[in-house]
């Protein structure tokens, strides 16, 4: 199982040049106070090349969505390839907005992460039920639906993929799931990816997201099979954002080459 969570930000459809200053404080409070995780910004794809600089390598930034193509006659949209161009080390594909308003399928949501991954940039897979599969008994089998349908098709040997399990319901809402929903649809998922990828599904990160904040993620970082969070709202401003990874372990410091071993007193 991977030890360190990855705390990933989503942005939306947010940010104009005057947020940037959001990526530089939350860069430099990482690089302060060195939290225990992978954090990881989500921007529009106008931000990432300024943000990915600013960042300067103290966190990762990532798009939001790319196109199944590495180029061509597909105007408006950008490939894994220019993305990582721009500096991102990570695209969302499959996000439920994307599914819902741009009519986003399982089966292009598996192209768009097989392109990530030829381009050399991690996807993180996003699948969650709606409000009425949850209450029609259908969750894990909405879930699990999209995991098979929504995985590239060497998932094995991709390495590089996290799923984000986002119910529909959770987003913007401030209604979390309780632990125990969140444990269930978690387990089934490892279930799901361990039948698909064997034995390297274990190390392919779950995260959570729907309004994660400062509040509430300890706990969700403490359940089983919760490899990290996937935050949209909290994410837009580094006081919150920040909050979020005040909550987590810091790294504990490495002693560098130059320090001389210790000589027993
Ligand atoms: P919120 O954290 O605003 O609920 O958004 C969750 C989300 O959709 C992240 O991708």
């Amino acid at each position: 199982m991977p030890v360190r969570p990855l705390i990933a930000g989503n942005w939306k459809m947010h940010g104009l040049a005057a947020q940037l200053a959001e990526i530089e404080a939350i860069s430099a409070f990482v690089q302060v106070r060195r939290p225990a995780a992978d954090v990881l910004i989500c921007v529009p794809a106008t931000l990432i090349s300024r943000a990915a600089s600013i960042a300067g390598g103290r966190i990762a930034v990532g798009g939001e969505d790319c196109h199944a193509q590495a180029s061509g006659a597909f105007t408006g949209d950008c490939s894994a390839d220019m993305l990582k161009d721009a500096g991102a080390t990570t695209v969302i594909v499959g996000h439920s907005e994307r599914r819902e308003y741009h009519g986003e399928t399982d089966a292009m949501v598996a192209a768009k992460a097989g392109a990530a991954r030829r381009s050399g940039v991690a996807a993180i897979i996003c699948i969650g039920e709606t409000q009425a599969q949850r209450e029609a008994g259908n969750t894990l089998a909405a879930c699990g639906r999209q995991i098979a349908g929504s995985l590239p098709a060497d998932v094995a040997q991709s390495g590089s993929i996290a799923i984000a399990y986002e119910p529909l319901w959770a987003i913007g809402s401030g209604h979390v799931p309780v632990p125990a929903q969140i444990i269930e649809v978690h387990r089934h998922i490892r279930e799901c990816l361990m039948d698909i990828a064997g034995a390297s599904g274990a190390d392919i990160r779950i995260l959570y997201g729907g309004s994660v904040r400062s509040d509430n993620v300890q706990s969700i970082l403490s359940l089983a099979n919760v490899d990290g969070v996937l935050i949209g709202g909290a994410s837009l401003l580094a006081a919150d954002f920040d909050a979020v990874l005040r909550t987590l372990p810091v790294m504990v410091q490495e002693p560098s080459r130059a320090d001389p071993p210790r000589s027993p007193r």
